[in-house]
């Protein structure tokens, strides 16, 4: 069969293979200790899904307004104003089916061929798929580890070029946990405003997951809400409220981008599901105590996870500041042979551990980062002594050279 050019373009995701591989060998019996999904493992808070409860027997669960219900919107811009002080009408926000659904749109309705839009490597997988499906350039910018996998300001200003259209930003990050501060977020404001064609999408999925002193990372949109019309503000339920599988997420920016989204969302999937979005509501709205446990249960988790790490031969790990992820340097622990596998590149490494420890960890290739892995550390103490265990054995068995 032959398929489209942009079909063949596209990069099946690299985190979502991992934890599929680890499902995979889980259904056959095998006992696998998964760093793998990007998801909390907590339930979802009560009163969400009492909401979700109420929904169905009250028969919610027809066709929804195109962009989500009013009283969704209406909990959105409410929540951030609580949060953040910002000012949006709910005209100005749009809910979709995640914020991946979200971020594509946002690529759907501002990129066309010839635009070039900026993404600092480690990113997440899916935003330079979604550039190149909407047929523009992505221009990964690297970062380095000893300026906290961060860009600066300089290095914006160089990238950006007369085709320019966007830049995405994604503070606390996935992979490497970093958060900007608000003086960094203003220093790449003030590049910005000397480009008043570019637009910002800043992803904030990971905004309530944070480990500085008042366990919230900055909101690019606040710090920079003087740029209001070229700021599109990413985020969701997802992650703060453990909702992957709800598929809540939102864009609240400029209204004529808000307007095309609506437009593209209108022949595209209509919207999220009604159900879901009356759980989103009583998410946003209600009490948000369940989200700070499940934020300082995470610090636990990272504390232990970055110990272990740093312990492993060949590994470093800095601190992450937000998200869920340790992102270990492992070019110490490569051109090696462990029991008879020869390791090369952190996909080698990742392999042998999912063969050989029955471990599921991402390679850093998959974040435009090679010699890194990302480890996902939500989930239980128990599961990440049990894995960290697992590594240390599977890599204490190593030999340097190529013919050990
Ligand atoms: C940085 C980032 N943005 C967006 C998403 C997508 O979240 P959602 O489940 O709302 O589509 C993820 C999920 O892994 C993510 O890590």
């Amino acid at each position: 069969m032959k398929l489209a050019d942009r079909a063949r373009r596209i990069a099946p995701s690299a985190t979502m293979a991992v934890d599929a591989k680890a499902k995979e060998m889980q259904g056959a019996g095998i006992n696998v200790v998964s760093f793998g999904a990007g998801e909390p493992d907590f339930p979802t808070p009560p009163h969400v899904k009492e909401a979700a409860s109420r929904a169905i027997s009250a028969n919610f669960t027809k066709y929804t307004p195109v962009g989500g219900i009013p009283e969704l919107r209406e909990a959105i811009a409410q929540r951030l104003k609580e949060d953040d002080r910002l000012d949006y009408r709910p005209e100005q926000i749009v809910v979709g089916n995640g914020a991946k659904d979200i971020c594509f749109s946002i690529c759907q309705v501002l990129l066309q061929a010839g635009d070039e839009a900026i993404i600092p490597a480690p990113y997440w997988v899916s935003y330079a798929e979604q550039v190149a499906l909407a047929d523009a350039r992505p221009v990964i910018v690297p970062t380095r580890e000893e300026s906290g996998f961060k860009i600066s300001a300089a290095q914006l200003d160089a990238a950006i070029t007369g085709q320019t259209r966007l830049v995405i930003l994604n503070s606390p990050c996935n992979p490497t946990g970093a958060v900007y501060t608000a003086a960094e977020l203003r220093a790449l404001g003030e590049v910005l405003e000397r480009h008043p064609e570019v637009m910002l999408l800043t992803d904030e999925i990971y905004k309530k997951i944070a480990y500085g002193d008042d366990g919230r990372a900055p909101s690019a949109a606040a710090v920079l809400a003087h740029l209001a019309e070229q700021v599109i503000l990413v985020d969701g339920a997802s992650k703060a409220y453990s909702m992957t599988g709800w598929r809540i997420g939102f864009a609240a920016g400029p209204a004529p981008l808000m307007a095309a989204m609506r437009n593209l969302q209108s022949h595209s999937t209509s919207g999220a599901a009604s159900i879901s979005q009356k759980a989103a509501v009583a998410a946003f709205a209600g009490d948000q105590g369940e989200v700070e446990r499940m934020r300082r249960e995470f610090q636990r988790r990272r504390d232990t996870i970055v110990a272990a790490l740093n312990a492993m031969p060949g590994f470093r790990c800095s601190v992450p500041g937000g998200a869920f992820y340790a992102f270990p340097n492992v070019q110490g622990a490569l051109g090696r042979t462990y029991r008879g596998s020869r390791v090369d590149t952190s996909l080698d490494l990742a392999t042998y551990l999912l063969e050989e420890a029955h471990v599921a960890v991402t390679h850093g290739e998959a974040f435009g980062a090679p010699g890194y892995l990302r480890l996902s550390y939500a989930t239980s103490l128990e599961h990440i002594d049990e894995g960290m265990r697992r590594m240390a054995n599977a890599l204490a068995a190593r030999h340097v050279g190529a013919s050990a």
